[in-house]
């Protein structure tokens, strides 16, 4: 039978309840890396709205892997109680809670992007920022911090913090984790030839350049029961053709590594890792095409995202087999239920909460 927006999808032994995932957005609204009401209602909001997985925004594994002060973290218990009746929510409405677990590299210290996205320099509060190798992303004009390379030990601390954050994401409730490693964040960073120029294990071959992303998803997967899905998200190519650089090619061949380490899903975006980049018209589905492909290369689960914004284009995404799950991003932005609306509209038997039925379509 082929598959729908609507039916259900069981990875592991973890059931989504549809194909409708929440796409992680930032909403630069935490305090000290915790947590506030606005996450409630924001994340609630969608659940509410028949989103089957509710994945939260970047959440940062230790304090300077925020791109900005305002950005959710996850680094201490603190962090994990703030999470956990987001968590709780999420999942009493039927849909499963999902946290993007995540470090921004060289793009961290910047403001909120209703403040500028200006970068911080550490006289002004911001932070020194980590990366394969030194050089700090070439942002136009303004002062950024200062970038590090990191070394054997910041790497192993990485790994660990990692590690750390899953366990405190388990903890907090969440069924599925997500390995941030798109969007010229620091896994990205690693993978990408235009901003790792390291000559260690790290550095250099293909081999090299994906072992960090390779340890970071065992490491989750370590601590990730067998029974719940671990997802990466990966940038599927630097759209910089003009270089050496991050593509297509080495996604798809990235893929079963990550399947391999124990990734179940593939969340496949693109970009992010240099100003340069010539970015295709953002018409609808546009990265589609790169979720097909890596889906072609992997027997992991997919993941679309990039201009969904409609349920029949979602529904045909997944009934063509171009991926597994429709990620959507600015839609439910603007409309928290879309899932339910998207069911209404594909004649789909779905029930809105029982407190806004009066305000339904029948
Ligand atoms: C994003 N995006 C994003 N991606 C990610 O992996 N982690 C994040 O925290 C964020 N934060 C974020 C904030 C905001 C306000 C926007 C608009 C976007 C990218 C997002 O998840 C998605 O991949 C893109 O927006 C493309 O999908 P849509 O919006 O076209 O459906």
């Amino acid at each position: 039978m082929t598959a729908s927006l609507f039916t259900p999808l069981t990875l592991r032994e973890t059931e989504l309840p549809n194909r409708v995932m929440l796409s992680p957005m930032c909403q630069y609204s935490a305090e000290d890396g915790l947590a506030t009401d606005w996450h409630l209602v924001h994340l609630g909001s969608r659940a509410v709205g028949g989103a089957g997985v509710v994945m939260t925004e970047a959440t940062a594994v230790s304090p300077e892997g925020r791109i900005s002060p305002g950005d959710l973290g996850i680094w201490s218990d603190d962090h994990a109680d703030a999470l956990r009746d987001i968590a709780a929510f999420v999942r009493e409405r039927g849909s499963v809670p999902a946290i993007q677990l995540a470090h921004a590299g060289r793009k961290a210290s910047k403001s909120r992007p209703w403040e500028g996205s200006a970068p911080i320099s550490e006289d002004d509060g911001g932070w020194e920022t980590l990366a394969p190798s030194p050089e700090p992303y070439p942002y136009d004009g303004g002062e950024t911090a200062a970038t590090r390379e990191m070394s054997a030990d910041d790497v192993d601390q990485f790994v660990e913090d990692f590690r750390a954050a899953a366990e405190r994401a388990l903890d907090a409730g969440f069924e599925i984790a997500e390995v941030h490693a798109a969007h010229g964040y620091l896994l990205h960073e690693f993978l990408s030839p235009v901003t790792n120029r390291r000559e260690d294990d790290y550095g250099g071959s293909f081999e090299n350049r994906t072992r960090l992303v390779r340890e970071v998803t065992a490491a989750v997967r370590e601590v990730w029961p067998d029974d719940k899905p671990v997802f990466v998200r990966i940038s599927a190519t630097d759209w910089l053709d003009d270089r050496e650089s991050w593509d297509l090619d080495q996604s798809a061949r990235l893929a079963p590594l990550l399947a391999e380490a124990g990734a179940d899903l593939i969340d496949v975006s693109a970009g992010g890792i240099h100003p340069d980049q010539e970015v295709p018209e953002a018409g609808p589905g546009y990265q589609v095409p790169y979720a097909e492909r890596v889906n072609e290369a992997t027997d992991a689960a997919v993941g679309a995202v990039g201009g969904i914004t409609e349920a029949e284009q979602a529904d045909q995404i997944v009934r063509n087999g171009s991926a597994d799950v429709a990620v959507v991003g600015r839609e439910f932005l603007r409309n928290p239920y879309f899932g339910l609306e998207a069911a209404h509209e594909l004649g789909e038997d779905v029930e809105w909460p029982a407190q806004y039925r009066r305000g339904t379509f029948d």
